[in-house]
């Protein structure tokens, strides 16, 4: 079996020399991109959320499943790094960047709930995850990426993603799966 993507956005190339351009290396891997896009076709008309934009890889792959009507607004603290997704991805209408640490847009937001949210940085997934979770309307759905270990991993990461890892699951208001394929995910849906 070979689950490597058969199609890929059309903007990645772009995306990915802008990243070395940058020296980023920490956009998501193509088999979770095509999990992302396959997520997001899943929710017609959707609101997604991303929260840690890197330079637009997973918006690209989650654009590339959304339907027309459907919108992404992704939060990014580096605006150099998200430069490079409004350089790519910034003519999408469905798109709104937006530079702001995810902790304050925790704070700040009081907009509608989204049908699915990519929790990309620590807030969202290593902390405040109720509050993240407050934001999924019931049956949206939570995915996070990167909790297996890897070699850019400070030596305190691990008891935060084990952390995570034994608090997601008794969660009362998410159902969750964790699968050990890519980077390591947990995919979830509100309860
Ligand atoms: C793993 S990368 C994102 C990759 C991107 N989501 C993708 O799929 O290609 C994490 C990003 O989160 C950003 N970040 C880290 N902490 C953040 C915070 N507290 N608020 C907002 N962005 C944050 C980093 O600057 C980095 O660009």
């Amino acid at each position: 079996m070979d689950d490597t993507p058969r199609t890929r956005p059309p903007a990645l190339g772009a995306i990915f020399a802008g990243a070395a351009r940058l020296g980023f290396a920490m956009s998501c891997e193509e088999r979770t991109g095509s999990l992302l896009a396959t997520l997001a076709a899943s929710k017609p008309g959707g609101r997604v959320l991303e929260l840690g934009t890197g330079v637009g890889a997973g918006a690209a792959w989650l654009l590339h499943g959304m339907t027309a009507d459907s919108t992404l607004l992704s939060v990014e603290m580096n605006a150099e790094v998200q430069g490079v997704a409004a350089r790519h991805l910034g003519d999408d209408p469905r798109l709104r960047l937006v530079v702001m640490s995810a902790d304050d847009w925790l704070d700040a937001y009081d907009g509608p709930q989204f049908d699915l949210a990519y929790v990309d940085c620590r807030p969202g997934k290593f902390h405040r995850l109720g509050d993240l979770l407050d934001l999924l309307r019931p049956g949206g759905l939570y995915v996070v990426d990167d909790l297996l270990p890897q070699a850019t991993w400070p030596p305190d990461h691990q008891d935060r993603v084990d952390g995570f890892l034994a608090d997601a699951p008794i969660r009362p208001n998410l159902q969750s799966t964790a699968l050990r394929w890519a980077s390591g995910l947990l995919l979830g849906a509100r309860l």
